[in-house]
């Protein structure tokens, strides 16, 4: 005898949906302004501090002369910026949240502004860099227009973000600790919300191809999209295309 598997109805879940428009752009600010404090310790200890590596791999493939003008766009607190002056590069930091601003520590000019309407002029930079982002845009082909519009033609960008591992055994614990054990830590130091909301904010980000499109299409060649540490983490780079 054959039997009927029926159907169950899906568990209701309790996490509200992801939201969209204005309404992402002042709650993601209204976040981050309440984890500023805390960012970096969090950071570190969600990475095992893997990710200032991740970050020195990302400045150091811009690959510019010293003295290149770099923007840190999302800069947050300031580790990008200053492992890009660091390398010589002068560097300017931009970002939605004025909390993320006033615990940015780096030797650095901050802008309060929105990526998907930045204050620059056209081909202002040489250099651009964005850590963790992407999936905090409101509109990311809009931001990733703006990105081509302020670099020059030749100009580099180097783009860190989250990512999924795609082995079975290392995405299970991968799993684990960003939906369990992470909003747990983030409770505990700093705000449960914002680190439950980290996990699911993945689902904004477009896989590899469409990132590469999004790229192609805001004016970039030579993308490429490369995985961290079996996956935990992806670095994206680009030239802005046309003549230097
Ligand atoms: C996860 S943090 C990363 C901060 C820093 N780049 C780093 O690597 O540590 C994301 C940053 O993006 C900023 N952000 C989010 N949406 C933004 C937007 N539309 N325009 C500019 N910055 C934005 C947030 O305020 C926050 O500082």
């Amino acid at each position: 005898m054959v039997r009927r598997r029926r159907h169950a109805a899906p568990a209701p879940t309790s996490a509200p949906p992801l939201p969209s428009g204005a309404e992402k752009t002042a709650r993601v600010r209204a976040m981050f302004d309440t984890i500023a404090p805390r960012y970096d310790l969090m950071n570190r200890l969600m990475t095992f501090g893997l990710d200032q590596a991740w970050r020195r791999g990302a400045v150091a493939a811009l690959a510019l002369p010293a003295d290149a003008l770099v923007l840190d766009l999302a800069c947050g607190t300031g580790d990008l910026s200053r492992l890009a002056l660091r390398r010589g590069y002068r560097v300017v930091g931009a970002d939605l949240s004025a909390g993320m601003l006033a615990a940015n520590g780096a030797a650095t000019p901050l802008v309060e502004a929105d990526g998907g309407s930045l204050p620059f002029a056209d081909g202002a930079f040489e250099g651009l860099v964005c850590g963790y982002a992407l999936r905090n845009f409101t509109d990311l082909a809009a931001t990733l227009d703006e990105c081509a519009r302020v670099l020059r033609p030749g100009g580099r960008l180097a783009v860190l973000e989250v990512d999924a591992p795609t082995s079975r055994l290392w995405r299970a614990g991968y799993d684990v600790w960003f939906n369990k054990a992470v909003p747990a830590l983030g409770g505990a130091i700093s705000d449960r919300d914002a680190y439950r909301y980290l996990p699911r904010s993945v689902a904004y980000l477009p896989p590899a191809a469409g990132l590469r499109r999004l790229l192609l299409g805001a004016g970039f060649s030579a993308v490429g999209i490369r995985p961290l540490a079996g996956g935990l983490s992806q670095l994206v780079v680009a030239t802005r295309a046309g003549a230097p």
